[in-house]
């Protein structure tokens, strides 16, 4: 199995190279990939940083040349970089889109995921399946460029996806990785928790990035990090919000609009009822939920404290709705 590992990890090695290489090598690579990376505003810098390649539009491409270097056919499909169809056709799964590699914290490329460059395409973004090597519930993308800036900031930004951690890279904010669209797990959040035990969150600004939002705030908490949360305009993302702005006023905006997750619940839950007592009990026992699965006694008491000061409730009140909660949930 370890050597299993090995080969795998060899032949992903093989193709990040093999898709850098497309891109600033051939004249696809350059006049497709590239051009649609600069098009969106990545400079060199970046691409070369996180490793961003071309697949070629034809179908064996990558299969051809790896297996002309000697790298075996089963393991270009156990990593999924080949997918063999029903009737035994072997072809390249990432082909004609740009490759964004996932390294783990360490360096090893796990996984690839791949952005379709034409609209009528089904999926915007196809990714390397589980395997042996790669656990998604594990990895982060980004985490292996934003160690070092987590560590000496002692906090880490979490985001949605690929391009917002390389556009707020390229911004001057490293500090940042992306859970790549699926629902935060336990596993990501204790990645971060080795660097740091402090995350803001800043999801897309739409329905969906609010709702991904509230669903990681506990999960959050209940690993004991604190946590901001950090709204933005309606239709913008990290990657579109970055275009518009300086980084020096994304610095300032993320400074000046990061919010507490009480003042983020009050903000997003009692937009329109705000006078409706029913409505706001309501949102009381939603926060009083979040702050009963704080595993700190003394961080509770400074969150129950903001929950009184912001909803205008005795602090005795929400400290026993608190306590009968985390016996409830005993
Ligand atoms: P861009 O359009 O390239 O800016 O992508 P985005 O990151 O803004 O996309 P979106 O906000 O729609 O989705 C966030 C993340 O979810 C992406 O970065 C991907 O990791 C993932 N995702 C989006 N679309 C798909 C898809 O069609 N299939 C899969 N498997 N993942 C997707
Ligand atoms: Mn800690
Ligand atoms: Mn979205
Ligand atoms: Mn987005
Ligand atoms: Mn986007």
């Amino acid at each position: 199995r370890e050597s299993e590992r090995a080969s795998m990890l060899a032949v992903n090695e093989f193709a990040l190279k093999h898709f850098e290489h497309n891109l600033y090598e051939t004249s696809d690579g350059r006049s497709i990939g590239l051009s649609y990376f600069y098009e969106r505003g990545l400079n060199d810098s970046v691409i070369k940083k996180f490793r961003l390649g071309y697949a070629s539009e034809q179908s064996t491409t990558l299969y051809n040349e790896a297996v002309s270097k000697g790298y075996s056919e089963k393991y270009l499909i156990d990593t999924g970089l080949c997918i063999r169809t029903e009737n035994g056709r072997v072809y390249d799964r990432f082909k004609g889109r740009v490759t964004f590699p996932v390294l783990s914290v360490s360096g090893k490329v796990v996984a690839f995921g791949g952005r379709a460059l034409k609209k009528d395409i089904p999926a915007k973004y196809v990714n390397s399946p589980e395997s042996l090597i790669y656990h998604k519930s594990n990895q982060l993308y980004g985490i292996y460029q934003a160690k070092p800036s987590i560590v000496k900031k002692d906090k880490c930004i979490l985001v949605e996806g690929y391009m917002d951690v390389i556009s707020m890279f390229q911004s001057g904010i490293e500090n940042v990785v992306a859970s790549s669209g699926t629902s935060l797990t336990e596993g990501q959040i204790r990645l971060i928790h080795r660097f740091t035990d402090n995350v803001t969150v800043i999801y897309d600004g739409d329905s969906a990035g609010i709702k991904a939002s509230l669903r990681g705030i506990d999960m959050l908490l209940s690993e004991g990090l604190n946590i901001k949360v950090l709204l933005l305009p309606d239709g913008d993302d990290p990657d579109s919000f970055s275009r518009k702005h300086s980084s020096t006023e994304l610095e300032e905006y993320i400074r000046t609009h990061e919010t507490d997750f009480i003042q983020f619940k009050t903000d997003i839950l009692l937009q329109g009822v705000a006078n409706d007592p029913i409505a706001r009990a309501k949102v009381i026992n939603d926060i009083v939920r979040s702050i009963s699965v704080i595993p700190e006694a003394v961080t509770r008491n400074i969150y129950i404290q903001e929950c009184s000061r912001r909803l205008d409730i005795n602090e005795r009140v929400i400290s026993l709705e608190v306590s009968k909660q985390i016996s409830a949930l005993a």
